[in-house]
């Protein structure tokens, strides 16, 4: 056993997946008397920092988005001092599922291997990563996974999860995220155009219904602070990771996806990509080979694609004042399908609650 005195924990979650997983830590940690903090990262202006003298272990836990980490997750790790510690471990929540009695897993991507590479370039040494496959929230995708399957995730994941603190906490290495690395390594092309372009596109899919009552409760829980309101209704910024804590907390099911707004953008976008590219080619009278054109036109198209989406939803937001374009933009959400659920997670068998900063 190596000689910690203390864990600081540091974790972000939309949906409460990777809270669970940490609380399950901080549990093990507990019950071999170090002094453990738990801190969710969302909230910068409390965060405290691990001390020396403690002999700290460090761990980071997290949602994956987009084969990556969570990009709230990566700026603070590009952001953490380094020299605060030596040795810290990873933890990714990433999408499970349930096929009849199996157990499928979710892909990480680079969402372990990029953070783990920002620590050592700080000096600090990974002796630990490993992705956690509880139920996927990404509702805009699937509808709600039924509360039975729920459960069993959250009650194989809860037994991995406090294996995993164990065997760390115990000064063992366990790097379980290399498991899937050669998967991991092919999507990696994905996790980069999620980065600097897909997660933008679907910031701008949210939309309130007209079950919404203002009550601004979206707006004091977003992780980002990316809600506000504009013309008295809530309006998501590009800052919005899509974490779907709105999307899934909101008590009257006022918030939706629209998939129908979705369809106009990128039908617009196209367009305006296309003409763009015709233009380029027109002012300097290049027949471009193919590669060319794949190269220019996505370099050109995720920058246009940032611009058309965030405009053409600041149109779209004014106009659903009025009823047609409300109910037009409500009833094209999947998400307001009556079989489409919302993600609740399920019941944490923890015993402490001490040092939780509360979602
Ligand atoms: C926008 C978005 C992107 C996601 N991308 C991935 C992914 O690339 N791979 C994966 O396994 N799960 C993915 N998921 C699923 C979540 O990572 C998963 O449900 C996680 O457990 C949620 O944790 P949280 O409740 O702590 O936010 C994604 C979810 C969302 C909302």
């Amino acid at each position: 056993m190596e000689n910690w005195k203390s864990l600081y924990i540091y974790f972000i979650s939309g949906t409460g997946n990777a809270k669970a997983s940490s609380e399950w830590i901080a549990d093990e940690a507990d019950k071999r008397g170090l002094k453990t903090v738990v801190q969710r990262i969302d909230r910068l202006e409390d965060i405290v920092m691990p001390a020396l003298e403690d002999k700290p272990l460090i761990c980071f836990a997290f949602p994956t988005h987009g084969f990556n980490a969570a990009p709230i997750m990566l700026r603070f790790i590009a952001g953490f001092p380094p020299g605060l510690g030596r040795e810290v471990f990873l933890l990714n929540t990433r999408a499970g599922m349930k096929l009849y009695k199996l157990f499928m897993p979710g892909l990480s991507g680079v969402a372990l291997m990029l953070p783990a590479f920002i620590l050592w370039l700080k000096g600090y040494r990974c002796i630990g990563f490993r992705p956690v496959d509880l139920p996927s929230n990404w509702i805009p995708l699937h509808p709600g996974i039924k509360k039975k399957v729920i459960d069993s995730l959250f009650i194989r994941c809860e037994r991995i999860v406090r294996n995993f603190a164990n065997k760390i906490l115990t000064g063992k290495k366990v790097y379980r995220g290399l498991y899937s690395m050669p998967v991991d390594m092919i999507v990696s092309p994905l996790a980069l155009a999620y980065y600097i372009g897909g997660r933008f596109f679907l910031a701008k899919m949210f939309i309130a219904n007209n079950n919404c009552d203002n009550c601004g409760l979206c707006i004091q829980e977003c992780p980002t602070s990316s809600i506000m309101y504009v013309g008295n209704r809530p309006y998501w910024k590009l800052t919005c990771e899509s974490c779907m804590r709105c999307l899934n907390r909101c008590p009257r099911r006022a918030i939706e996806a629209s998939h129908g707004m979705a369809l106009i953008f990128w039908i617009i976008y196209t367009a305006v990509n296309a003409q763009l590219f015709l233009l380029i080619i027109n002012i300097f009278h290049v027949q471009p080979d193919i590669w060319w054109w794949i190269i220019v036109s996505n370099i050109i198209g995720i920058g246009g694609m940032i611009i058309v989406t965030t405009f053409l939803y600041r149109i779209f937001h004014s106009a659903m004042g009025l009823k047609p374009v409300r109910y037009l933009f409500w009833f094209t959400s999947l998400t307001a399908l009556p079989f489409w659920k919302r993600y609740v997670p399920g019941k944490r068998n923890n015993t402490r609650n001490k040092s939780v900063l509360s979602q």
